[in-house]
């Protein structure tokens, strides 16, 4: 039996590894130690059999109490910032999560396990960010792909990254990372491009589309993610990294249509839809590609992400299950059944950000 100290598991993908973790699982204990920023949410947990602890991970005594009292042996670590355009609004906080976040929670598992001479593993959930923009004919990023980080964000991840690495070769710390790409999926939270496309669909709000809409981004269904984890904590060599992909490389627009095309489908087949969202332009047959409006591009912005993840294929037996056609109408699927979750986030403190930092310009639903 096994202790689990996940990080951020109250988060979009903290909560599905948890999921994930405990149904595979059911004997191992899991502690979820999470700050419930902007972007945890404690109902993203319920009815799961995880204790949750609210604490800060640059908490340091705070970390070193937990590992001690839970008797942890394994740490999943996603809490961070994860919001690319709230980097660019303000760099700090990723700094101070992501950067100092990272190394507190190694210095207590260095503590713990290291100086304590106690079996242990420390994953760290990282980006594929990281690498930085490709051509469109440049071979997918592979895990000896130099770091070339062009945002706050994926700085920041690049150097938590870096710090883990030092963490196993300087100090001995059984650790691994994977470096993922988009993910996608139920509990997301509104700001990423999906769920947020989702909600303003619903209500016949503006799709900001950045730039040209040509940007490339590999999809990953938060599903298949979790389990490409689960599978690094169990097989993957000390010291490793691994690169876990969807294999659904597509244009930012391509996305953005097939979903339209989704929603479109399903209230043309449920006329229930209409009457629960009647500002959806699909209520009165009209397409919700009508939607789209073209913005001005995020400063700095990555052109294309494409991921190898053939090394976690080989090593792990990791392979994508999701299609991104059947995975995006699943998730759409989820959104409408679950309006209560996203209704509890855009009435609280999601609107006082929107509305602090984009002077009431539409961006979220709601
Ligand atoms: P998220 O923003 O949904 O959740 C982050 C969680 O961390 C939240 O529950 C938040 O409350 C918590 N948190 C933030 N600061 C904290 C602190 N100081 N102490 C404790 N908890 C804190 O993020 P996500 O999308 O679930 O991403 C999880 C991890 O995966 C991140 O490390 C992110 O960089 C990485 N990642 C995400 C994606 C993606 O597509 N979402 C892609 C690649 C990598
Ligand atoms: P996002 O979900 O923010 O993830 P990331 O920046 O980590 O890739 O964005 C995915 C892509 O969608 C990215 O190319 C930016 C673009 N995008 C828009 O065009 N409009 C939006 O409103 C958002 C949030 C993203």
């Amino acid at each position: 039996m096994a202790s689990l100290l996940v990080t951020g598991g109250a988060g979009f993908i903290g909560s599905n590894f948890v999921a994930h973790w405990t149904a595979t699982h059911p004997n191992d204990r899991v502690t979820v130690l999470d700050l419930l920023t902007y972007a945890g949410n404690r109902a993203n947990l319920d009815g799961q059999p995880a204790e949750l602890v609210v604490g800060d991970i640059r908490d340091e005594a705070l970390v070193s109490e937990l590992i001690d009292s839970r008797q942890v042996d394994t740490i999943v670590h996603f809490a961070a910032e994860s919001h690319v355009d709230r980097s660019i609004l303000g760099p700090d906080a990723f700094i101070e999560t992501n950067v100092l976040g990272t190394h507190a929670l190694l210095k207590a598992a260095r503590k713990a396990w290291v100086d304590g001479g106690k079996p242990h593993r420390f994953h760290h959930v990282s980006t594929d960010e990281v690498y930085g923009t490709l051509g469109p004919s440049d071979p997918a990023f592979r895990e000896d792909t130099p770091y070339a980080p062009n945002s706050p964000y994926s700085a920041s991840k690049a150097a938590s990254d870096h710090l883990v690495r030092a963490y196993h070769h300087t100090y001995g710390l059984t650790t691994t990372t994977s470096n993922c790409s988009n993910n996608y999926g139920p509990f997301h939270f509104p700001e990423k491009l999906i769920p947020l496309f989702i909600l303003n669909t619903l209500h016949g709000r503006s799709l900001p589309i950045y730039g040209d809409g040509m940007q490339v981004r590999d999809w990953l269904h938060v599903e298949d993610h979790c389990r490409g984890i689960a599978a690094v904590i169990q097989h993957g060599r000390p010291g490793e990294t691994y690169n876990i992909g969807g294999g659904a490389e597509l244009p930012n627009i391509r996305v953005i249509d097939t979903l339209c095309a989704e929603v479109d489908k399903l209230f043309a087949a449920d006329s229930a839809l209409a009457e629960r969202f009647p500002d959806a332009p699909a209520a009165s047959g009209k397409p919700s590609s009508s939607l789209k409006t073209f913005v001005t591009d995020r400063p700095g912005h990555d052109r294309r992400y494409a991921i190898d993840c053939h090394k976690a294929t080989a090593e792990l037996g990791y392979e994508p299950k999701h299609s991104f056609e059947s995975g995006l109408a699943q998730t759409l699927r989820w959104y409408l059944d679950h309006e209560d979750w996203w209704r509890g986030i855009l009435d609280g403190s999601y609107r006082q950000w929107v509305e602090t930092n984009y002077g009431g310009r539409q961006t979220a639903a709601g």
